[in-house]
């Protein structure tokens, strides 16, 4: 092993071993994008999906400054006092860091990187909702776009979701997108304060794969293993598996809170198939089983654009890489989601 011992051991038991050729390139990668990140005065944000490579941070050798979920990601986005931040994550986060923090040039390596539940709704959709529901709030998951959000009341994320829908006196909430993460949030709402939820039909084109036979099956085959499901899981797999099943439906951070607390050795991950990575570089002497689906939105994004857009900083090709949130829309998405930031 050559220098960054720390990173490729890091990697190694992340990911299955990166060969010598890999090593060299990653290695020359690496080094250039930590020096031009001092260079043009930028950090790197990266959420738990992205691959191992990218997430790893600085401390343990990698080239992340942070790596979070996405409300971890969001308040540090806006503690940021760099000059442009590197948004390792999808493109409805790197709007909500230019939202939070608009005088500082965000930098998204793939402006591919979407989300099939942002996509799902849209502003007119909220406006819609709104004219059928008189007086009814709407609190909108952070993954949507910055035109639905500026319709809306309050965000949340997966992991302050109960919180905020809880903050509200009315007897009836509107929820928007993602109708399994509704499903879910609604069973725990309606029981303990009886409040009634109206859901939007969006769906996470990754969670809505570990469906009841996919989480049964894994069930069967690791009878000692607890469940880690994510919010955004099909309801019914939800509660079919925790029925039988020690283990948690909650946030990203949520789940990995969770093992670090849990005596088993063996964990089902109904989730993002980076989280079980990250999961394996933090917790390596358990094991995590898992069908691992990947975000193909979350795959747009690698070390090597990611280097490309840090060179683009001060040249002409720094426009592709921008993220763009235009007046009035950016003043009116802040306001809920400051909202959120603020209960919290
Ligand atoms: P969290 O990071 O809030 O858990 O969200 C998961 C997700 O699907 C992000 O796209
Ligand atoms: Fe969107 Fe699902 Fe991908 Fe998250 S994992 S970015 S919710 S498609």
């Amino acid at each position: 092993m050559k220098n960054n011992t720390k990173y490729f051991e890091q990697l190694g038991i992340m990911t299955s071993a990166v060969n010598e050729k890999q090593h060299d390139s990653l290695q020359a990668m690496i080094t250039e994008i930590r020096k031009l990140k001092k260079e043009k005065n930028a950090k790197i944000l990266s959420h738990y999906y992205m691959p191992a490579s990218i997430q790893i941070t600085e401390e343990l050798g990698g080239i992340a400054d942070f790596t979070g979920d996405s409300l971890g990601l969001s308040v540090n986005a806006m503690n940021v006092s760099a000059d442009h931040i590197i948004f390792c994550g999808v493109k409805f986060m790197a709007e909500t860091a230019k939202i939070l923090n608009s005088s500082k040039n965000i930098l998204l390596p793939d402006m591919h990187a979407g989300c099939s539940l942002a996509s799902s709704i849209t502003g007119k959709d909220v406006i819609e909702l709104k004219r059928q529901h008189p007086g009814v709030p709407v609190i909108a998951y952070i993954n949507t776009y910055a035109e639905t959000k500026a319709e809306v009341d309050v965000c949340c994320t997966s992991r302050n979701a109960l919180k905020i829908a809880k903050s509200f006196k009315e007897d009836k909430l509107i929820f928007v997108p993602d109708e399994f993460m509704g499903r879910n949030l609604r069973s725990v709402i309606t029981r303990e304060t009886g409040k009634e939820m109206i859901l939007w039909s969006g769906k996470c084109e990754v969670h809505e794969q570990f469906n009841k036979r996919m989480i049964d099956s894994y069930t069967l085959e690791y009878p000692e293993a607890e469940v880690l499901v994510h919010w955004e899981v099909p309801d019914e797999a939800v509660n079919s598996s925790l029925k039988i099943r020690k283990g948690i439906v909650g946030s990203t951070l949520d789940i990995l809170n969770y093992v670090g607390k849990s005596n088993a050795q063996q964990f089902i991950l109904g989730s993002e198939c980076d989280l079980g990575a990250t999961l394996k570089g933090m917790y390596r002497d358990k094991e995590f089983v898992t069908p691992c689906i990947s975000c193909p939105h979350m795959k747009t994004i690698t070390m090597e654009n990611t280097l490309e857009a840090l060179r683009a900083i001060g040249t002409a090709d720094e426009e592709k890489y921008l993220v763009d949130v235009p007046e009035p829309i950016l003043s009116r998405a802040y306001i809920p989601i400051k909202r959120m930031i603020d209960l919290s």
